[in-house]
């Protein structure tokens, strides 16, 4: 029920702090840190790659997954759309190991690569919300997200719940004698997704100056924020209908820039100290040709707060806390627009054809 919100997506975007903080219990051990199912763990530490598969908001968490589990537990990763990898199937390494994102775990396209992958004998994990769907049931493992349902179309809680599930289990699964104290780090980041959810009415007044009556919106990043930028533009576009392009800010010069012109709104995602000057920089070039940029940087980067500002949280988790911003600056341009929140139009909430 969504009680006394007037949509699911507000609803769901206002729980992520909790679900965080379920996670964390969800995950923890006796001794008082994170793990994951010992024989899920063997699974990851005898593969020599992951194959993360997803569409969506799904592969867009896998996206970052993957810096998860490269930088984690040096095991390196491939990330696919389901509706390509099925029909296009890369070389695969000697010991594949495949993990599939699934909000509803119901999702036709990645499902049609689990009964491939499986047919070739190669071992299989769903990351999921859902206990007993379909991907769940077919695959070798499971991993929970404890997100509770999702009812709004548009994913909310179930990505930074899939970040959170990623980041313990790439932790988990960690060769290194865990120098990142991961519960720590995740608590503080809930603590920053409940700081960016109380700033409803400064979302509320970008989305009307920024993107009311606007035909296109742009997401730059660079790093992590990309990933999220890609998420950012997805949200938008699905609720609002406006057009929107996640891109890398590198990738400007190389063509995009060609599409800003007078008032085009530009929000650039500035949350990773090593790039972010550049990033700046990109931003400059958009502005100098008359476009409207919303920065959002972090605390604790000693940069110029001139936007939305993050508190500061460990800098592989940014993205928990940096979409907060996007999903809720979607909400309402897609309120101030009269579109359908939680039902946006040609959609469904678990695409179950291929
Ligand atoms: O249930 P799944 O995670 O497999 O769904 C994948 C996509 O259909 C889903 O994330 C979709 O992109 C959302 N509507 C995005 O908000």
């Amino acid at each position: 029920e969504k009680g006394t919100y007037p949509h699911y997506m507000l609803k769901e975007i206002d729980e992520q702090p909790g679900v965080i903080r379920k996670i964390i219990a969800a995950y923890s051990t006796e001794e008082g840190t994170l793990d994951i199912d010992p024989y899920i763990k063997q699974a990851f530490q005898h593969a020599d790659r992951l194959y993360v598969i997803a569409a969506g908001t799904s592969y867009h968490a896998g996206l970052i997954g993957k810096e998860y589990f490269e930088k984690l537990s040096g095991l390196p990763v491939e990330v696919h759309i389901s509706s390509e990898f099925g029909y296009n199937m890369p070389l695969l390494s000697k010991k594949p190991l495949f993990l599939f994102i699934t909000q509803s775990g119901e999702t036709a396209d990645s499902r049609q690569v689990l009964v491939k992958v499986k047919a070739l004998g190669y071992p299989s994990i769903t990351l999921t919300n859902v206990p007993g769907s379909t991907l769940s049931r077919e695959a070798d493992y499971t991993l929970l997200l404890h997100a509770g349902p999702e009812i709004a179309v548009a994913s909310t809680k179930a990505y930074t719940a899939q970040l959170a599930v990623l980041a313990i289990t790439a932790y988990a699964v960690s060769c290194d004698a865990h120098k990142l104290d991961l519960k720590t780090e995740l608590a503080i980041a809930a603590n920053a997704i409940q700081t960016m959810t109380d700033a409803k009415e400064d979302l509320k007044k970008l989305a009307h100056t920024f993107l009311t009556d606007k035909r296109n919106a742009f997401f730059i990043g660079r790093g992590l924020d990309y990933y999220v930028s890609l998420e950012g533009a997805l949200k938008l576009k699905e609720i609002s209908y406006i057009q929107a392009e996640g891109f890398a800010g590198g990738e400007l010069k190389h063509g995009t820039i060609a599409l800003i012109e007078e008032g085009t709104p530009v929000i650039a995602l500035a949350t990773q100290s090593s790039v972010s000057p550049n990033l700046r920089g990109n931003v400059k070039e958009v502005t100098a040709r008359g476009a409207h940029a919303c920065i959002l940087s972090m605390e604790g980067n000693n940069e110029p707060d001139d936007g939305l500002v993050l508190p500061h949280v460990h800098e592989l988790l940014t993205p928990l806390a940096s979409v907060i911003p996007l999903q809720l600056l979607s909400y309402y341009a897609s309120l101030q627009r009269g579109c359908d929140v939680d039902k946006p139009r040609n959609l469904a909430k678990s695409v179950t054809v291929e």
